[in-house]
């Protein structure tokens, strides 16, 4: 068990494998966090330091001991108002209207086995190896409870958080802010990363000292966005790949989150993560209880590479479905790039029996064949299929596309409407609103109110009836648009602050509904690109479209950023036409491969359009990847550059679970004349193994190739890769 309680301490302490975590009901009961970091075997309650700071405010019960202050007192769940003054990790408005809340100790319980959260996703418990803490809280005045919940995952140095607000008392509240989790941190001396972006340009990696102050990374837009990402790392200066001290966190909420980094002068940090407490005010009448979404934790003392080695190892073992762990998509052709919006029936066929004749395994219908949609202006909301365009309808096409051979999946946009849809003629009330102000149009569709249960019914019933005849073995969920006017027509005006996480809601619970309908459709998540990239999504989703910027070379910063939570497996990742249609630029087809190769592989062309010697290339990636890609996307990833600072070359690569293969993909950005050689050091192979690397025809031990390294070819072109495979052979 990695839980324990020294009863005659008041300690908790949570070990994992190589981590620790500890806390302590402190005098009068208030929580107080004392450690978290790599494995230790002693109690650290010997660490906090009681001193007079001078101006500090003293709980009543302290009396003449001035020495007791929240004002350096780290809680494990600050409250607000009676005198912490960091940022709080819960806030509420009370029945008498005062703003105060102040958490003491009431009890716990401890227990094998991972806690469920019912309308929200969470990790998975799967095959064991979890155990949960409870702590139960209370602000003695308003009765209004939070219970802390902690799972702990001893074998993956994992912990999770989350926390339950109940209104035990009379009167109702008013919830403002409820985050998942709070931590401290005994130093000023730490970097924050985090992950920022915009359509087409998603979760740039960004590192910087933290400072007296805050920095927040947020969103509300309701989805979390292509402008942050719901997770962080702090770490210390000197962190590196490999070494240092570093500290994840990441959110399994879809929506609008808030991550909070704050530096006191007293040497101290503390980061919040939960849902953004700018747009939620939640009413709790008595008896009612709010369930935050889950946070989970990670720390390393080697560096960021471990760091996201334990994210990316639970991501595949306890975050999605448990039919896909470890089972690689089918290679996909999509007709976004090739058609858009503007196709038919015969057109797709012929771009599915071309793609079979090159080995592609799976046909993938885009955006475009439903309702009145011939245009970006009409049709979502409406999903029956149009016939006009297949005259086939679903069922057809979907048979028709079995019986060439290949798989069959199909887009959707279920949270959005058209003005121009029957839906909308029947039902202008349905979407997010304001009446008597004129709704924000963004591509020129609205959001689907999902806070009402009518409407997902809807939905589910249209896409139920389409999807029930046909042979469907892939969806592609989108979603084009940030949510503004933040308004349901159903809910009353005290109510209104709860649109947005009542949204997200929404969504899992269609997601759900959808997933247990049709167990055998794998969705990939989407979002104008990879707008909701997020460990929510994941739970249903076991890919994501990564960015709609399928530009090989801004797909090294995309794919970088978003490996340091996320697995390669997860990131949707195609091979797309030349010139590219985002960025204009073309490099070679092997090059889009190289990249495409870590993630879910699939193209995104017409490949009629492709030349003879194209053609010839898409046949060896595909026999490439059916062979390897269950090492370069589902095994562990290291990066061997950095894209922002690294300008000649980018290096990457993926090394099975055994370390028996790998492959590495590198990417001579800029040629030059009489260039110096440069010797890659690869990383996470066997020191002793020896690995044939079959395109250079040579054999060399894995300390050699990690510590000598290997000489990269000098290429006469920009932009130009090589993809290595390594296998282990029989000495
Ligand atoms: C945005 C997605 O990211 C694209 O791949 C495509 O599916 C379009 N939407 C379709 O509208």
């Amino acid at each position: 068990m990695g839980i324990q309680y020294l009863p005659e301490k008041k300690v908790f302490l949570l070990h994992t494998k190589n981590t620790s975590y500890q806390f302590r009901a402190a005098e009068f009961g208030f929580l107080e966090h004392l450690y978290y970091g790599r494995r230790i075997q002693d109690c650290a309650d010997y660490l906090p330091v009681r001193l007079r700071h001078g101006y500090e405010a003293n709980p009543y019960e302290a009396e003449k001991d001035r020495t007791i202050s929240l004002d350096v007192l780290e809680q494990e769940y600050p409250g607000f108002g009676v005198s912490d003054f960091k940022t709080p990790a819960v806030a509420v408005k009370n029945g008498d209207g005062s703003d105060c809340i102040d958490l003491r100790y009431v009890s716990h319980k401890i227990y094998e086995g991972k806690y469920t959260i019912t309308d929200m996703p969470s990790l998975r418990e799967n095959e064991g190896g979890w155990s949960t803490l409870e702590v139960l809280l209370r602000d003695f005045s308003s009765g209004i409870e939070v219970t802390l919940v902690y799972g702990v995952m001893e074998e993956y140095d994992i912990i999770t958080r989350c926390a339950r607000l109940c209104n035990t008392g009379e009167q109702e509240v008013f919830v403002h802010r409820a985050h998942s989790a709070c931590v401290a941190f005994p130093t000023d001396k730490m970097d924050m990363i985090s992950f920022y972006g915009s359509w087409g340009h998603e979760r740039n990696m960004e590192r910087m000292p933290v400072r007296h102050g805050k920095y927040t990374v947020d969103s509300t837009r309701g989805i979390s966005s292509h402008y942050y990402n719901p997770s962080a790392v702090l770490c210390s200066h000197d962190a590196t790949e490999h070494s240092g001290e570093c500290y994840g966190i990441a959110l399994v909420y879809s929506g609008n989150f808030a991550i909070t980094a704050e530096v006191n002068d007293f040497k101290q940090t503390r980061i919040v993560a939960g849902i953004n407490p700018d747009t939620l005010c939640w009413k709790l009448n008595p008896g009612e209880s709010f369930q935050t979404p889950e946070a989970v934790m990670t720390y390393s003392s080697r560096g960021l590479t471990a760091l996201s080695h334990n994210f990316h190892r639970i991501i595949k073992y306890h975050l999605i479905p448990k039919q896909f762990i470890n089972r690689r998509c089918p290679v996909l052709i999509n007709n976004w790039e090739a058609t858009m919006i503007d196709f038919n029936e015969e057109q797709l066929i012929a771009i599915a029996e071309k793609a079979k004749a090159l080995g592609v395994e799976m046909f993938v219908m885009d955006d475009g064949w439903f309702g009145r949609r011939t245009d970006e202006y009409r049709g979502l909301g409406d999903w029956q299929c149009n016939l006009m365009k297949i005259p086939s309808g679903i069922a057809g096409l979907s048979k028709r596309t079995h019986k060439l051979g290949m798989k069959f999946g199909i887009w959707i946009e279920p949270e959005m409407v058209n003005e121009d849809s029957r839906l909308y003629e029947e039902h202008p009330d349905w979407c997010i609103c304001i009446p008597g102000r004129k709704p924000t149009r963004q591509r020129y569709q609205l959001v689907l109110d999902f806070t009402r249960d009518e409407v997902i019914d809807e939905i589910f019933n249209q896409l139920y009836a389409e999807f029930k005849d046909a042979e469907i073995d892939y969806v592609k969920w989108d979603m084009n648009r940030s949510m503004t006017e933040r308004f349901s027509q159903q809910l009353p005006a005290e109510r209104q602050g709860e649109v947005c996480h009542r949204y997200v809601l929404g969504v899992y619970k269609l997601m759900q509904r959808l997933t247990d309908a049709f167990p055998q459709i794998r969705l990939e998540g989407c979002c104008g690109g990879g707008g909701r990239f997020d460990m929510g999504m994941l739970y249903y989703a076991p890919q994501i479209w990564c960015s709609d910027d399928t530009d090989a070379i801004e797909r090294i910063h995309i794919q970088y950023g978003t490996s340091f939570i996320y697995p390669p497996f997860t990131m949707g990742s195609h091979v797309s036409e030349c010139p590219n249609q985002q960025t204009g630029r073309t490099v070679s087809i092997d090059t889009r491969a190289a990249l495409a190769y870590f993630g879910t592989f699939g193209y995104e062309l017409d490949p009629n359009e492709l030349t003879d010697e194209e053609q010839e290339a898409v046949r060896k990636q595909i026999a490439y990847y059916c062979r390897h890609g269950m090492v370069s996307a589902f095994g562990d990833f290291y990066r061997l550059t950095n894209p922002e600072e690294e300008k000649e070359y980018a290096a990457f690569m993926s090394v099975a679970e055994d370390q028996k293969e790998a492959v590495l993909s590198y990417i001579q950005l800029v040629s030059g004349a009489n260039k110096g050689i440069i010797y890659l050091k690869l990383e996470g192979l066997l020191d002793e193994a020896m690995y044939e690397i079959q395109e250079l025809g040579i054999t060399c031990s894995g300390a050699a190739l990690m510590y000598a390294g290997l000489p990269m070819p000098v290429i006469k072109a920009d932009n130009e890769a090589r993809i290595y495979t390594l296998c282990a052979v029989q000495e």
